[in-house]
């Protein structure tokens, strides 16, 4: 039913990702390549990793493949590119550097360990979403900082230039050590993964920048307040609450950098 409704509006990535034998795409600047369950079965060997889950916010088992060798199989290395972007069938699209992403242990989970259940729901906002088709997993759990993606309906993985990819997000006028500049790296880090600016970045979360930039029509008080803690003005809003992982002054930061962005819109 739901793929139905999907294809219909024309999100043709979920239809072929809602397909009886998922297909994981990855994408680099040579081209992409499709694998489905089946045939990564065939190449790699399966993982099971029991971890703390900050999702599930409890203890989960999953079968998956790992990262690093999907990413060899795919052909992405590090030649062509320095940023990994994940998409998530629902516009979640976080990013992280491959550098960074290499030096942790990741899996892509095809099912819960044993493959007996169906995949256990995961609160969003106000919905229960299946993380299936493919969930991103890290070896050390909820461990590692809150910045590190744990994508779940995953579809795609994409390597790619992060300057390149996301040119519109980072101005010529932003300086490095500055606060705009520090900003941006925290909204890069926890924002991106749902918010566009310009048209860049996830599509789970409204645009912030055109026509009309967030610091135009919010308070500045308002504006800080809502980062910190979205579900204080909108309750079981999808956005995180950010209380108690972003300081205060981090959240200045990222407004500086947003306040930034309303000199440097960019409509194509
Ligand atoms: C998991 C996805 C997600 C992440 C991550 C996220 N947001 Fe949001 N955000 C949303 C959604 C969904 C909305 C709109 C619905 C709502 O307000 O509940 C929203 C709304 C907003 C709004 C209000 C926009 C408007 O025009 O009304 C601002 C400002 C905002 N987010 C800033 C941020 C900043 C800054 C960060 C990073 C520190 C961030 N968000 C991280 C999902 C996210």
């Amino acid at each position: 039913m739901r793929t139905i409704i999907l294809c219909m509006l024309g999100f043709s990535l979920s239809c072929v990702a809602m397909a009886a034998d998922p297909t994981l795409k990855v994408v680099t600047t040579e081209g992409e390549k499709n694998f489905t369950v089946a045939e990564l079965r065939k190449r790699l060997p399966i993982l099971t990793w029991t971890i703390q889950d900050p999702n599930f916010k409890k203890e989960k088992s999953f079968d998956g493949f790992s990262l690093q060798q999907v990413l060899e199989l795919g052909g992405a290395s590090s030649d062509k590119g320095d940023e990994l972007v994940f998409q998530a069938l629902d516009g979640y699209s976080p990013t992280i550097s491959l550098e960074v992403a290499s030096k942790h242990e990741a899996m892509i989970a095809f099912q819960e360990h044993g493959g007996k259940s169906q995949w256990q729901r995961i609160q969003q906002g106000k919905a229960w979403v299946s993380p299936a088709p493919f969930y991103v997993v890290w070896k050390e759990g909820k461990a590692l900082p809150e910045s590190f993606p744990w994508s779940y309906q995953l579809a795609r993985i994409e390597l790619v230039s992060f300057q390149k990819k996301y040119a519109k997000l980072y101005p010529a006028s932003l300086t490095k050590g500055s606060s705009e500049y520090k900003g941006f790296i925290t909204f890069k880090e926890r924002c991106l993964r749902c918010h566009s600016i310009n048209l860049q970045g996830g599509e789970l979360a409204p645009e912030l920048n055109i026509p009309k930039n967030v610091t135009e029509y919010w308070s500045a008080a308002d504006l800080k307040a809502f980062i910190l803690d979205a579900t204080s003005y909108r309750l079981k809003s999808k956005m995180p609450v950010f209380k108690g992982s972003l300081s205060t002054a981090e959240i200045d930061d990222v407004v500086a950098y947003l306040k930034l962005m309303k000199a440097n819109k960019i409509y194509n």
